[in-house]
């Protein structure tokens, strides 16, 4: 419709000062996590697939909080125009406070930071409609309970917004629900909002009202109905941030399963961060991943594990129940069950950790075994080591870590204790249950262990006669 040159700049205001008092919580609504992050980084992301001149973020309650969660993120806190609203009067209010900074002759489209899964393609489509007219996003919901109602005239235009609470039992009927994106030029806004006034049950300015005023003052005004009316869904309590959890999880389980991962339930896998997989990944059920995890192809994760930090390479095998946190693993090792690799766990090649086995900081070479019951902590492992069941490092002496060092095709005999710091020389073999705390020569049998004795003769006590 527009030629690009004639499109006026587009200045995106998001609402995000109010306290969430239905979330009967001491932190700010807008940073409760959905999928790891905050309801606002996802809303901010939707926002900054529209490349708007600038984002107005008003902030209020908890606003300590939400300045020192952008200040985490470089890439957020550079495309912010911050705009305080110290008492939270409502979110006409909190739309005027942010008028004075908006880039003259702009398209102002409204966002909330309560409406997370909204998309850009949404957004996009209201500052295109809102070039010369009013725009409001609305959608066809089961349950309209709480939203603001979308009143048409006999004409079906959209002539007024009412709010639940005004709302006389007829229009409560109305199922079609402002979502809370309005779009509108500039310079009709900010007259608008200045005429707002709190005469409500609420005692609030809702800047829902300005779509009457631009009814009244003869411009158009559009409602856009969603197709996909979960993407607009409000979180103002637990139960409505549980939906959205389930909403945002489904979406993520589409994506893998169309990039070609196997998922043995896609309802039971909770992606928290960003999961990147290569070909033929087979994921099983109740797998929780945080942070940044990579899996390489034909990664098989069973099931019920949690990955934060991870690096997989191709054939990796994680057995039920492991916990890997900040993990780097070449390919094909073998991880569980139950085994619990903490950061700094470095597995070359063909590598095994088992079962009841706990890692930190430990570099195990290519092909080297920690198959049961182990602590191996601050250690280095060359290749193909063998660390028998039950064998520790005792890296901590009350006050520093130390360092263990084990050479290739070592062998550790069970239930040893490795006193570090402390070196065991290639091929030396360690006998079962000793306690080493010197070097261990290369190639030697090293035991420290009491001498084992019989006692010929000896016989068991008897039990006294009364
Ligand atoms: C609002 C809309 C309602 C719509 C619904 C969609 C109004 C008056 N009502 O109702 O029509 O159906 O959203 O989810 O607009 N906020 C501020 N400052 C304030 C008040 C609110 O920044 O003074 C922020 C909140 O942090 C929140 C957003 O604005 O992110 C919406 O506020 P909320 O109180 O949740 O409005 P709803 O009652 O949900
Ligand atoms: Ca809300």
């Amino acid at each position: 419709m527009n030629q690009r040159s004639s499109v006026a700049p587009l200045d995106v205001v998001v609402l995000a000062a109010g306290k969430g008092t239905r979330m009967r919580s001491a932190r700010p609504k807008v940073l409760q996590p959905l999928g790891g992050e905050p309801l606002l980084a996802h809303v901010l992301r939707a926002v900054a697939g529209l490349s708007p001149q600038q984002v107005h973020l008003v902030v209020g309650h908890g606003q300590a909080d939400v300045r020192a969660w952008a200040e985490t993120r470089a890439d957020v806190a550079a495309s912010l125009t911050w705009v305080e609203q110290t008492e939270q009067l409502g979110t006409g209010h909190a739309v005027r406070l942010s008028a004075p900074g908006w880039t003259p002759g702009s398209v102002i489209v409204i966002a909330y930071g309560d409406v997370p899964l909204i998309s850009s393609a949404t957004l996009a489509d209201a500052a295109r409609a809102a070039q010369a007219q009013v725009v409001i996003i609305t959608a066809r919901v089961a349950d309209p309970q709480g939203y603001g109602r979308i009143v048409r005239d006999a004409a079906g235009q959209v002539s007024a917004i009412v709010e639940h609470a005004d709302a006389t039992s007829a229009q409560q009927a109305i199922n079609e629900i402002n979502t809370g994106v309005i779009a509108a030029p500039a310079e009709w806004l900010a007259p608008w909002l200045a005429a707002l006034t709190k005469q409500n049950p609420k005692g609030e300015y809702y800047l829902t009202d300005v779509i009457a005023m631009a009814v009244a003052a003869g411009r158009p005004v559009t409602g856009l109905c969603a197709a996909d009316a979960a993407e607009l869904e409000g979180v103002n309590d637990r139960a409505q941030l549980a939906r959205a959890e389930r909403r945002l999880q489904q979406q993520r389980a589409d994506t893998l399963m169309q990039t070609g991962v196997t998922l043995a339930d896609p309802a039971r896998i909770d992606v928290r961060g960003s999961l990147v997989c290569g070909r033929d990944v087979h994921i099983d059920v109740g797998c929780v991943f945080e942070g940044q995890v990579e899996l390489g192809d034909d990664v098989t994760i069973g099931p019920y594990c949690h990955l934060r930090d991870v690096q997989l390479g191709d054939g990796a095998v994680i057995e039920s129940h492991s916990v890997l946190e900040g993990v780097v693993a070449e390919a094909k090792v073998h991880v569980g069950p139950f085994a619990r690799l903490r950061p700094g766990t470095r597995l070359a090649t063909a590598a095994k950790v088992g079962n009841f086995v706990e890692t930190k900081k430990a570099i195990v070479g290519p092909g080297s075994k920690i198959n049961h019951l182990s602590y191996v902590g601050d250690a280095e492992l060359g290749a193909d080591v063998n660390v028998g069941a039950g064998t520790i490092t005792c890296n901590y002496d009350g006050a520093n870590k130390h360092l263990t060092r084990i050479g290739d095709r070592a062998f550790i005999g069970s239930n040893s204790a490795l006193v570090a710091p402390v070196e065991i020389g290639s091929d030396a073999t360690i006998g079962a249950g000793s306690v080493i705390a010197k070097p261990a020569p290369a190639g030697q049998l090293t035991v420290s262990r009491s001498k084992q004795m019989s006692l010929p003769g000896w016989q068991r006590p008897t039990k006294h006669k009364p």
